[in-house]
């Protein structure tokens, strides 16, 4: 059984993801930090020696040797889903769960954490709001192929439990 958490950055990929390992007695992954790992550089110092094209294959790669990985919920990176087919590649790996949030609340968890994310990185509240904005739009028909949608803003964690264990009596 794999658990792949999917969504744009500041959805709490990861810190649901710890948690629910955690409760299922799963490992857990950041992909982020895998590849972090794997190219002994921080996603920023990639980003910037090596453009985001580069990263985007890094990541293909990264996703690739998911499949080494059992019992495991793995928190992935937010633009993971959304290039070459890598969002049929995670639906195949198992339960993918897009954790949807709308641009306001995603700009209130980002304020502050934009050190680390390059994409967000020198951006006011104002041209973060508009770019979360426009860049859900662009990414959501991806994010929509989970195979789960959740609304984060409300789920109670227990339901991801409740999610995962119906999941796996049906598969
Ligand atoms: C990115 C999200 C980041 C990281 C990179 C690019 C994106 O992951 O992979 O900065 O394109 O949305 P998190 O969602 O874990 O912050």
């Amino acid at each position: 059984m794999r658990i792949l958490l999917i969504g744009y950055m500041g959805s709490g990929k990861s810190t649901l993801g710890k948690w629910l390992a955690k409760r299922l007695n799963y490992a857990f992954i950041d992909m982020d930090e895998l590849i972090e790992k794997a190219e002994g550089a921080t996603i920023s110092e990639i980003f910037a020696s090596k453009g985001e094209a580069e990263f985007r294959l890094i990541e293909q790669t990264a996703i690739s040797k998911f499949k080494d990985f059992t019992n495991v919920v793995i928190a992935t990176g937010g633009g993971a889903p959304c290039f070459f087919d890598n969002a049929q590649q995670m639906n195949d790996l198992g339960l993918t769960i897009y954790l949807k949030l709308t641009p306001h609340v995603l700009v209130d968890r980002l304020k502050g954490a934009t050190h680390t994310r390059p994409l967000l990185s020198g951006k006011s509240d104002k041209e973060m709001l508009d770019f979360i904005t426009n860049k859900l739009l662009e990414r959501e028909p991806f994010y929509n192929k989970a195979k789960v949608i959740a609304d984060a803003n409300h789920l109670d964690n227990e339901l991801y439990v409740e999610i995962v264990e119906n999941y796996s009596k049906e598969n």
